[in-house]
């Protein structure tokens, strides 16, 4: 039976590409892109890839029920958090119960909480002189980067790494393992 996912996205995208291509071949999966931001770069990546997009304004996601019936109107059975900057209003958590999932470019619980999101973590890193880094891919509940965690993973970071260098050591973990985490989830969540 045909299942919907929504992804959620602020910025670029580039996961939210890289997820949607990694199902193009499994017909049963189809995406929606959500954003927060209108001139996004992901809302043209939508398009490029035929994929139906939306935008929401930020003020939509305090009581979240306006995006709430759009989930609903369009059979939306799960979400997928791929660079998106808001909270989750409460709504939408009571109605996609452990079927919303979230990636943080870092090991949490470090690195995480309000503020901490795409170079800014980055820059904190490499600030701290860690050795490593990686990926966190959790459920989303009510605290910001707070759900239950699905998956790690990790990359060394050398002294001499940028901040630049080590969001690319990240991004590639994303590229590779985002889109198998989410395959797993939805197979155990969605019957
Ligand atoms: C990704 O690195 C993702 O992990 C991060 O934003 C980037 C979005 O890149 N998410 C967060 O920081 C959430 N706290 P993209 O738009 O190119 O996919």
């Amino acid at each position: 039976m045909k299942k919907n996912i929504a992804i959620f996205a602020s910025g670029s995208g580039s996961n939210a590409e890289n997820i949607v291509k990694y199902f193009s071949k499994t017909p049963e999966f189809s995406f929606i892109i959500v954003s927060n931001k209108k001139d996004a770069y992901v809302l043209a990546r939508a398009e490029n890839l035929g994929v139906k997009s939306c935008f929401f304004l930020k003020e939509d996601f305090v009581s979240g029920e306006k995006i709430l019936d759009f989930l609903l109107t369009n059979h939306v059975d799960f979400i997928v958090l791929a660079g998106f900057l808001l909270k989750i209003p409460a709504i939408l958590i009571e109605n996609y119960p452990n079927k919303i999932v979230n990636i943080h470019p870092a090991l949490l619980p470090k690195y995480g909480g309000r503020g901490m999101y795409g170079d800014n973590v980055h820059r904190a890193v490499k600030a701290a002189g860690e050795a490593e880094s990686g990926i966190t891919i959790h459920y989303v509940n009510q605290n910001y980067d707070g759900g239950d965690i699905i998956f790690q993973a990790r990359c060394a970071i050398a002294p001499t790494d940028t901040p630049e260098k080590i969001a690319e050591k990240v991004h590639r973990l994303e590229y590779e393992y985002f889109p198998k985490i989410i395959e797993k989830s939805l197979k155990n969540k969605i019957e």
